[in-house]
């Protein structure tokens, strides 16, 4: 269905003769384009780069860079709750990344709506409990899966959540720029969101490693599940978000653990 892999056209005009255009995200942070495109019966997500001239804050071969690490991530990890990707089509403004269609609402939502209780942000937060924490399970089965194999999250927030209201499934979308091992802080303040991301995320120079993403992991559940967190699952938490890394869990792996064993007391 989607061959051939390469097209000399524009994404859209692509995507057009294929099958049906009905959502289009094209004023992201990222400055990448991508399409909700209906296919044959079936609804896919398709992640392109945008147009090369459009250089918001990293340039086009950045872009397409952090494309092609998402194909690396995509076709060494697979989980239920990362949406499968089923394509990659060169095209005129690089690779067209075609994942399946994950339905539900986006969990982050900006800053300015974060508090009206219609949001999505909010009615994610106010789940039943067991609700939230079968959400934090799944957000744990993936990092334990990633960082079984070495992977360290980058720009892991609550914009990387797709929440269905209706069946209560989480996808896990955007995860980019995770990297596949440690590596130094170049940039000074790096990239995501501050609420979920660690003090060495700040630090030109500081390592950054599994245990930063232990961090982002304690600040996801502190901040969807505080009222909730007693007993054994807040000293989980409490010591993922400890300032000092030597003080975390030493590994994704080893914090998932944790919870889990926090989860069946
Ligand atoms: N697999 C998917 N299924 C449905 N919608 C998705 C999917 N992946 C991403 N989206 C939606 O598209 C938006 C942009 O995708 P994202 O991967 O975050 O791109 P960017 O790199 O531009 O931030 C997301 O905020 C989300 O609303
Ligand atoms: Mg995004």
């Amino acid at each position: 269905m989607w061959t051939p892999a390469l097209t000399d056209e524009p994404p859209e005009n692509h995507l057009d003769r294929l099958g049906t255009i009905f959502a289009r995200f094209d004023r992201q942070d990222s400055g990448n384009v991508s399409y909700g495109v209906a296919v044959g019966g079936e609804r896919y997500f398709v992640k392109t780069a945008g147009h090369p001239d459009h250089t918001p804050f990293l340039d086009h071969a950045q872009r397409v860079d952090l494309l092609h690490n998402a194909v690396r991530l995509a076709r060494t990890h697979r989980h239920p709750a990362l949406p499968a990707l089923r394509a990659v089509i060169d095209s005129a403004h690089g690779p067209m990344l075609v994942y399946d269609w994950a339905a539900g609402e986006l969990v982050g939502v900006p800053r300015g709506q974060r508090d009206d209780p219609a949001s999505s942000f909010q009615r994610f937060r106010s789940l039943r409990s067991d609700r939230l924490l079968a959400a934090l399970d799944t957000i744990v089965d993936v990092h334990d899966l990633l960082g079984g194999a070495g992977e360290v999250a980058g720009d892991f927030y609550d914009g990387c959540l797709l929440y269905d209201f209706t069946t209560h499934r989480l996808s896990l979308i955007d995860l980019d720029h995770y990297r596949p091992g440690p590596s130094r802080n170049e940039m000074g303040r790096m990239f995501g969101s501050s609420r979920f991301m660690a003090p060495e995320e700040f630090i030109r120079g500081a390592l950054i490693d599994q245990r930063t993403s232990v961090f982002t992991m304690g600040r996801t559940a502190q901040i969807f599940f505080s009222e909730h967190l007693r007993g054994p699952l807040r000293e989980v938490v409490t010591r993922a978000c400890h300032p000092d890394p030597a003080e975390r869990h030493n590994s994704l792996p080893e914090f998932c653990a944790a919870w889990r064993k926090a989860r069946r007391n």
